[in-house]
Order: structure tokens, then sequence, then C-alpha cells
């Protein structure tokens, strides 16, 4: 009982403690996750959502062709972000930061640990950190006929 009593004081004092760095619980990790486009001569439109939030949609353009946002994890380390990519008459889906990712992103000591994903004209490409490689995780797919883009 007592431990348990230790164990709670410990986590509400962790959850109200910030670290400076990253704006997080102290307890919890901070992430962001980097997308960053190499297709300088066309725009990509990117949406990108978690359960809660809908980040909206973002045009990458040059020179403008960089996009993050940070986040806390949560205590349940359910965190999920999905986007939706769409680039001439092509598309794609997918979780660009999940919990089974999360061990593959930087480990960045300001702001917290960096997914990193590039965007080019064969797919999407996520940065390895252990290895210090791009690795190819999906292409484009070409969205059927007829339906529409948003
Ligand atoms: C690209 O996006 C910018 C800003 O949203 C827009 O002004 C421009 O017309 C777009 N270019 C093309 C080729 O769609
Ligand atoms: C997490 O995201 C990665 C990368 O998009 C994906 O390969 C993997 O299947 C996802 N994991 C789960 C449990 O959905």
């Amino acid at each position: 009982m007592k431990n348990l009593s230790i164990f709670v004081l410990v986590l509400i004092l962790g959850l109200n403690v910030v670290n400076p760095c990253n704006g997080c619980p102290i307890i919890l990790r901070g992430y962001v996750v980097h997308i960053k486009s190499d297709i300088i001569n066309d725009n990509v439109t990117v949406r990108c959502q978690s359960k809660d939030d809908d980040l909206g949609y973002h045009v990458l353009h040059s020179p403008n062709l960089e996009y993050q946002w940070k986040f806390c994890e949560t205590i349940s380390g359910s965190t999920l972000f999905f986007c939706h990519f769409w680039w001439q008459n092509k598309e794609q889906i997918f979780d660009v930061f999940n919990i089974s990712m999360a061990q593959w992103c930087f480990v960045d000591h300001l702001e917290g640990n960096t997914c990193n994903w590039e965007i080019k004209d064969d797919g999407f490409y996520f940065f390895e950190p252990h290895n210090y490689v791009w690795l190819k995780q999906y292409s484009w797919k070409q969205i059927p006929e007829g339906k529409l883009i948003f």
C-alpha cells in the first residue's frame, strides 16, 4: 500500500513537471514527425491526423518543402499519426508514427525523438538512424479514375 502511494505520488509529480526542452511532462517522451518533400518542382498535399487531432491540409512546394509537428506520447503509449498524401494523380496513406515505429525515431536531445520521412517521386522513405540509411517503405499508388481527390 505504501509503495503504491509512492508510485502514484511520483506519477502525479512526473506528469506535472514539464521538460523545458520539449514541453512534455518529464516522464513522457516527446516526438517530432518531420516530413520533407524531394519533389521540388511540384506540389505535394499532405493531411495528417491522429485519433483526436486533424492537422489539416498542407501543401509542400518549393521553397516550403518541409513540414513537422511535435507531440508528447500518452501514458498508454497508444499515440498514432497517419497521413494522406496526394501528388498529381497519385496518393498514399500510412502511419507516419505509431508505437511500433517509435524505436526507429532518431534521438534528438533538444526537441525529442525525430521520425524523419522523405517524399520522393518513387515513394516514401524513412530514415533508419542506427545504420544511417533512408529505407523505402511505400510507393505512390495511382488514384483510380473517377475517384474524387479530397
Ligand atoms: C502549388 O501550391 C501553391 C500554394 O498552395 C499554389 O499557389 C500553386 O498554384 C500550386 N501549383 C500547382 C502547380 O498546383
Ligand atoms: C506502424 O507504422 C509502420 C510505418 O508506416 C507500419 O509499417 C506498421 O505496420 C505500423 N504498425 C501497426 C501496428 O500498425
